[in-house]
C-alpha cells in the first residue's frame, strides 16, 4: 500500500510554527543584546524538538492508523490481497500484524468457499438428472447442465424468471403447485419431443425448508426414464409376441382335432390331419425349447463351461449335422481352413451358434446354392464367416434380425420351422463370450454372418 500523504503533519507543523512565531514576537521585544540571541536560539531549538516529537507521533501512530483505514476499506470491498507494513513500532506494529492476519484468514476463507462452490457446481452440473431450484416466490435460482440439455435452452434463459414463464409443460406447473400446496414430494411424468425423438422424463418436485421449518422453495429433479420405458415396452411386446406365436399352432391343433372328433372323417383325411397336428406340436416344442433357451441365457447365472475349443473340428462336426438337410436342397457347403485355430469358450454353445447360422443359411438359400465357411484372425479376434448365396436380407431388416421373433418373411420362416428366436440366441451366446456378430447382405445375392470371438 502507498503511505498516506502527510498533509496532517504539515498542518500541525504550520500550527506549531505559528505558535512559536507568536511566542518569538512576544518575547523578543522584551529583551536585548545577547539575551535576545539566546532566546531566539532556545526557541528555535525547542521548535525543532517539538517538530521531531510531532513527526515521530505522526509516523508511528497517525500514519499507520490512516493506512490501516485504507486497508480495511479494501477488505470491505472484497479485495483480500491487501497487506499493511508490519515494521511499525509497538502497538501500531501489532495492529498492522493483526490486520494482516485478518486479511489472510479472509483470503483463505474466500478461497475455500470458492473451491467448495466450484465443487458443488461440478457435482450439480455433472448429475445424471436435470435440476431446477425455485424459491418460495416462484423465481428460478438454479438449473444444471443436464436440465438445459434436456430442455434445450441456456441457463440465462431461466435465472431470475418465474417458473411458469419459462416452462411450457402444464404437468410441471402442476407438480410445482402441488409441492407448494401440500409441502410434500410430488411425482409426474412428461414426454419431451426433440424432433422425432421422444424422451420420457419423470419429474419429482421436492419442497425444502429452513431451520424454522418454513417452506423456502422447491427442487425439481428430472430423471430420464426413456431406457426404462423402452425395456418395459420390449417386455410387453415380448409377452404379446410369445402369446401370438403360441396361439397359432394351438388354434390349428385344436381345429384339426375337433374335426377329427366328428364321426364321418375318412381314414386318409385323418392321417393328413394327424400329420398336421404332429407338425404343429413339433413347432410348439421348438418354440418352447427356444424360449427356455433364451431365458436360461438371460439369467445372470448363465455359466459357460470354458474349455479349449478346436474350431476346425467343431465346424466339421456341425457340417456333418446339417449335411442331410443341405443335401435335400442340393446345397454345397465348403469350408476354407488355412490354420487350426483354438479358442477358449463353451463348446456346446459355440456349436449352437454355428448350427443356427448354418440352418439359416440352408433355409434361406434356394436349391443348388453354395454355403461357405471361412476362418480368419483379425487382431485379437477369430472371425468365423458363414456366407450363402441365398435370398438375402433387405437393408432395413438387417438391424432387426437379432430381435426376438423378428423375421423378414413370417410365412417362409414358419415353413422352414423357424421360431424367429435363433439369431437372438446366437447374439446372446456370442456376447456372453465377449464377442460380437455382424451381418452383410444383399437382396437376392446372399448373406454373410461374421462372428468375432476373442482369441484369449
Ligand atoms: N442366411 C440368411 N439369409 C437370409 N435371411 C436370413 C438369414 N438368416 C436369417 N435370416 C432372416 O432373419 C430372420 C431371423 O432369423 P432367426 O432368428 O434365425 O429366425 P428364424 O427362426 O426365422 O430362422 C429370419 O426369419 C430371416 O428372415
Ligand atoms: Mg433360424
Amino acid at each position: 500500500m502507498n503511505r498516506p500523504k502527510s498533509q496532517l503533519f504539515l498542518v500541525y507543523t504550520i500550527i506549531v510554527a505559528l505558535l512559536f512565531l507568536a511566542l518569538l514576537s512576544l518575547i523578543v521585544p522584551l529583551s536585548n543584546g545577547s539575551d535576545r540571541i539566546m532566546i531566539i536560539v532556545v526557541l528555535i531549538g525547542a521548535f525543532a524538538i517539538v517538530e521531531i516529537i510531532l513527526y515521530q507521533i505522526y509516523l508511528n501512530y497517525i500514519a499507520p492508523v490512516k493506512l490501516i483505514n485504507v486497508i480495511m476499506k479494501e477488505l470491505v470491498k472484497g479485495n483480500y490481497k491487501v497487506r499493511a507494513f508490519e515494521s511499525y513500532h509497538h502497538d501500531s506494529g501489532k495492529l498492522a500484524k493483526s490486520v494482516n492476519q485478518l486479511a489472510r484468514n479472509l483470503q483463505d476463507l474466500n478461497r475455500q468457499e470458492k473451491m467448495q462452490s466450484r465443487q458443488l457446481n461440478t457435482v450439480i452440473d455433472n448429475m445424471e438428472s436435470g435440476i431446477m431450484l425455485i424459491d418460495e416466490q416462484g423465481y428460478v435460482h438454479l438449473v444444471n447442465r443436464k436440465f438445459t440439455d434436456q430442455f434445450g435452452k441456456q441457463s440465462e434463459d431461466y435465472y431470475g424468471r418465474i417458473y411458469y414463464e419459462v416452462l411450457d409443460q402444464a404437468k410441471i406447473y402442476q407438480t410445482v403447485q402441488e409441492a407448494f400446496l401440500y409441502e410434500q414430494s410430488v411425482k409426474a411424468s412428461i414426454t419431451l419431443n426433440n424432433g422425432d425423438q421422444k424422451t420420457y422424463i419423470e419429474v419429482v418436485g421436492a419442497p425444502f425448508f429452513n431451520e424454522e421449518k418454513d417452506l423456502r422453495g422447491i427442487v425439481l429433479v428430472f430423471h430420464d426414464i426413456t431406457d426404462l420405458k423402452r425395456v418395459e415396452q420390449m417386455r410387453k411386446d415380448f409377452v404379446a409376441n410369445v402369446s401370438h406365436e403360441l396361439k397359432t399352432p394351438i388354434t390349428s391343433i385344436k381345429g384339426f382335432a375337433e374335426t377329427m372328433l366328428d364321426d364321418d372323417v375318412d381314414q386318409n383325411i385323418q392321417t393328413r390331419f394327424l400329420k398336421i397336428i404332429y407338425n404343429e406340436s413339433d413347432r410348439l416344442q421348438s418354440l418352447i425349447h427356444d424360449l427356455l433357451e433364451l431365458s436360461k441365457l438371460e439369467k445372470d447365472e448363465l455359466k459357460l463351461k470354458f474349455t479349449n475349443i478346436k474350431v476346425v473340428d467343431l465346424i466339421e462336426e456341425c457340417i456333418d449335422i446339417v449335411s442331410g438337410q443341405a443335401d435335400k436342397k442340393s446345397i454345397t457347403i465348403t469350408f476354407e481352413q488355412n490354420n487350426r485355430p483354438q479358442i477358449t469358450g463353451d463348446e456346446a454353445r459355440i456349436k449352437q451358434v454355428i448350427l443356427n447360422l448354418l440352418f439359416n443359411a440352408i433355409n434361406y438359400t434356394g436349391g443348388f446354392g453354395i454355403i461357405n465357411i471361412a476362418l480368419q484372425y483379425e487382431k485379437q479376434w477369430l472371425r468365423v464367416e458363414v456366407r450363402d448365396n441365398g435370398i438375402g436380407i433387405p437393408g432395413e431388416a438387417q438391424a432387426r434380425i437379432f430381435e426376438r421373433f423378428y423375421r423378414v418373411d413370417k410365412a417362409r420362416s414358419r415353413n422352414t420351422g423357424g421360431t424367429g428366436l435363433g439369431l437372438a440366441i446366437v447374439k446372446h451366446i456370442v456376447e456372453a463370450h465377449h464377442g460380437f456378430i455382424e451381418v452383410e447382405s444383399e437382396l437376392n445375392k446372399g448373406t454373410a454372418f461374421y462372428v468375432y470371438l476373442p482369441v484369449n
